[in-house]
């Protein structure tokens, strides 16, 4: 593991070789940032956002969080979605999960883990909502990755259940949400559910007074 002084030296390292490439590269960031993308993605850190999609700095608003959530009640996750899509006025939000995320993994266990418990049981829930589904896999492998898929999607609606998604749809018809499932053992994303801006799923949760 590296000293976290190699971090800074890297750092310095960075800086110049990107300043040589383009010179007015920090410059251009410097005052504005206007993204396409919010990223909502698991704090793993195996999943750097930036990397695995060819992106720069000053192109994807980030939020993570462990196994991507998006819970209603989540502060930091609700300030982040209402700055990126009414002011930022992103065009896309991706939920990415990843295969073999340690959070599903604990959450569809009975082990107590302390405070975490709170958080992964958002997972539970959606463990308990499709659990016929996933206990009909014959290995354990098979039942966590069709769980991630699952929960992938369930977070990608419950962006779409949000009055902040809601409005933009109305007002702007975007965003547009994308659920991707990264593989950690070949570093490809496969997107496996997309909500175009206005897509209905169920009328219980959409508001008509928006
Ligand atoms: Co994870």
């Amino acid at each position: 593991m590296k000293s976290y002084l190699t971090l800074l030296e890297a750092n310095k390292n960075w800086a110049a070789e990107t300043v040589k490439n383009d010179s007015t590269f920090f410059k251009n960031l410097e005052n504005v940032q206007t993204p396409e993308y919010l990223w909502i993605g698991c704090s793993d850190s195996r999943v750097p956002p930036n990397e695995i999609t060819g992106t720069k700095p000053g192109e994807i608003f980030i939020h993570r969080n462990i196994a991507n959530m998006v819970v209603h009640t989540d502060l930091n996750m609700l300030s982040v979605l209402q700055y990126a899509v009414e002011v930022l006025k992103v065009k896309h939000i991706i939920v990415c999960g990843h295969y073999g995320c340690g959070g599903v993994k604990a959450a569809m266990t009975r082990k107590s883990l302390g405070l975490i418990n709170k958080w992964l049981r958002n997972i539970k829930d959606v463990y308990r909502y499709h659990k016929t589904e996933i206990d009909s896999l014959k290995d354990e492998g098979s039942r966590v990755n069709k769980l991630i898929e699952l929960n992938v999607v369930e977070q990608v609606t419950n962006l779409a259940k949000t009055s902040i998604v809601q409005k933009a749809w109305k007002d702007r018809q975007g965003p547009h949400l994308h659920g991707w499932v990264y593989g950690l053992n070949d570093g490809l994303i496969h997107p496996i559910f997309e909500m175009e801006a206005g897509s209905h799923f169920d009328e219980l949760y959409e508001f008509d007074n928006l």
